[in-house]
């Protein structure tokens, strides 16, 4: 690929995370995002078509840069990665899923919700990394406590994230974009209301 796990940082503000529960969803959502001016998303591994979604959009939409998230296990790190995402998101990080993100050659946010966990996936010489679930586990106040620890630590915060609470975020020196699934409601794939779903992500860029 050629980005690397830090250049993930820069795509958007936000990183929407996405779940589609039909295949034809799929390339429509990735488009209403696009036009709503955010080129990412985190296409989540939660329904059974979720790789098929990620190759879709892969074919059809290159001007979104399309990624796995709920990454999990080895084996789905090596199917996103053979399904054509981009980058891979996990919500926690075992010694395995890290090697196994690593070797797909793709760049990677692990996740990461204690020091000690961080620390750990600093080890191995990764310094970008998801803080989940961010508003669960302390908020900005938790991150706003890291740099003087970890100095090389960079998060994207995700899980409880809205577009008021975005800010106190992104002000953060560790913090280089959140992630949220508020820009791609449920009821709004569902109903395929692209529009909605442009708007919200319009509505992000005046959190540059
Ligand atoms: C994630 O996978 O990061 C979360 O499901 C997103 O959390 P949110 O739904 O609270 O935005």
């Amino acid at each position: 690929s050629d980005l690397t796990s830090t250049d993930l940082f820069d795509l958007s503000p936000v990183v929407p995370v996405v779940v589609v529960d039909t295949l034809d969803q799929a390339v429509p959502v990735a488009r209403a995002l696009a036009d709503g001016g955010v080129p990412v998303v985190e296409l989540t591994l939660r329904t059974s078509v979720a790789l098929d979604a990620i190759r879709a959009i892969a074919a059809e939409v290159p001007e979104v840069v399309i990624g796995a998230g709920t990454v999990t296990s080895p084996a789905l790190a090596k199917q996103a990665a053979e399904a054509g995402a981009r980058f891979l998101v996990s919500p926690g990080a075992t010694p395995s899923l890290l090697a196994a993100m690593r070797e797909t050659g793709l760049p990677f946010l692990p996740g990461t919700a204690t020091v000690s966990e961080a620390l750990a996936v600093l080890e191995t010489g990764h310094t970008a990394m998801k803080f989940f679930p961010a508003e669960a586990s302390g908020g900005a106040k938790f991150l706003g406590s890291l740099p003087s620890v970890l100095p090389d630590a960079r998060f994207c915060p995700t899980g409880g994230i809205t577009l008021a609470n975005a800010p106190s975020y992104l002000g953060l020196a560790n913090v280089g974009c959140v992630g949220g699934s508020w820009l791609t409601p449920a009821d709004a794939l569902a109903a395929g209301d692209w529009d909605r779903v442009t708007a919200l992500a319009a509505a992000t860029a005046a959190l540059r």
